[in-house]
């Protein structure tokens, strides 16, 4: 069975998933959402959400806990204005909470950790040791290494796990994660001989990694210190033509097709255009093809961002200003994932042992 599957691009087509799906996903409370989490992942999960069906669950959170991995003194107020702030983009590019649970992991946190010890017991260091992300972010000074950042995708897959996800939605980077949930769950369900854990399959949609702007060769990143480098959702039209406009390309020709190995720089600009558009990169080669020089090009392309961007960003500022609809999400969304969370660590903990029905 295919472990990975790419969703289809057109909004009629059926989505590949099965109707007692439970769905799941998680982002960072870094602030507000650049464009590589919108197409990679946000607008996936919006798809997914105008697509459910009766019995499918779709819970999609705030990675709270994660967001401590990395420690920076006197972060706390500026974590809560994040939270905050996260909830408001969901809600602003279309998640309606009505369909969808969101929730804060650290209102659920309990049942995440839990279960996040229970898998750190079957999960080999030499695997984690592995891990692209842990080796990009590490220090290399091991008296200044931590835990939580080594142990991270062990949460990452306790966060799945707790739901019994079946479908995860996510970008590129988030692949070994995946790999590594699988890998968990069938050793959990080999050392307990049950087939208790779903294999959880990772849904891509077709922008699932979309580039640095001013460095094509790396992805679009949250850590990533050159501001030129991103456009946020909210990003006004102003910033938003400056970013293009300074958007790395390349001298070839003045005729634009993709071809990611040797004009990165163009074809990520295309696959922007096409994750927005959802045209296949045919449909959006033809569109420009009347575009003969850089200007013209960027001026389509940043007129395509604004125009998809601009809901989102009235949206924004309305769910900022309504602290207490914010509220009121997160207490119904703590409410429905703690009710899943907690008979399903019950049934693991019989499972592994530790439940007192002597
Ligand atoms: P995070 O917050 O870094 O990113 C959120 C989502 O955005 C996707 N993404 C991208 N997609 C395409 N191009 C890019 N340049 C790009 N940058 C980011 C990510 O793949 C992700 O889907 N570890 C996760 C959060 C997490 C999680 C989970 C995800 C915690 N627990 C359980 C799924 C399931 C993270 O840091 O995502």
């Amino acid at each position: 069975m295919e472990s990975c599957v790419e969703l289809p691009m057109d909004k009629t087509s059926p989505l590949p998933i099965p109707d007692d799906a439970v769905i799941f996903s998680m982002i960072q409370p870094t602030g507000v959402i650049h464009l590589g989490n919108f197409l990679g992942a946000i607008n996936t999960w919006k798809q997914i959400n105008d697509k459910k069906r009766p019995d499918q669950k779709i819970i999609y959170g705030i990675a709270d806990l994660h967001a401590l991995t990395i420690p920076k003194k006197d972060y706390s107020s500026q974590l809560k204005t994040n939270r905050m702030e996260a909830i408001a983009t969901l809600l602003s590019c279309g998640i309606n909470p009505q369909v969808s649970t969101i929730n804060f992991q650290s209102m659920v946190g309990g049942y995440h950790t839990e279960l996040f010890w229970y898998l750190s017991c079957l999960a080999p260091l030499g695997y984690l040791n592995r891990m692209t992300q842990w080796k990009d972010k590490k220090s290399g000074d091991q008296t200044k290494e931590r835990l939580g950042l080594f142990a991270y995708p062990v949460l990452q897959a306790a966060d799945i796990m707790i739901y019994k996800g079946t479908h995860v939605p996510v970008g590129d980077d988030q692949s070994q994660h995946l790999e590594l949930t699988r890998y968990l769950s069938e050793r959990f369900n080999a050392m307990y001989n049950v087939d208790y854990f779903p294999s959880a399959k990772t849904l891509y949609s077709k922008s699932k990694k979309i580039a640095s702007l001013s460095n094509p060769s790396k992805k679009m990143s949250k850590s990533s210190e050159d501001r030129l480098s991103m456009i946020y959702v909210t990003d006004s039209p102003e910033s938003i033509r400056e970013k293009i406009k300074k958007a790395k390309t390349d001298s070839i020709s003045d005729t634009f097709y993709f071809d990611p190995v040797e004009r990165p720089g163009v074809s990520n600009l295309l696959e922007i255009v096409s994750g927005f558009q959802q045209k296949t990169m045919k449909e959006v080669e033809k569109d420009v093809s009347q575009l003969h020089d850089y200007r013209s090009l960027k001026e389509y392309v940043s007129d395509v961002i604004i125009e998809s961007l601009a809901p989102i960003r009235s949206n924004y500022t309305k769910y900022t200003n309504d602290k207490s609809y914010l509220e009121s999400v997160i207490q119904q969304g703590y409410e429905s994932s703690q009710e899943i969370a907690h008979k399903n660590l019950t049934d693991i903990k019989k499972i592994i042992g530790l439940s007192n029905d002597f």
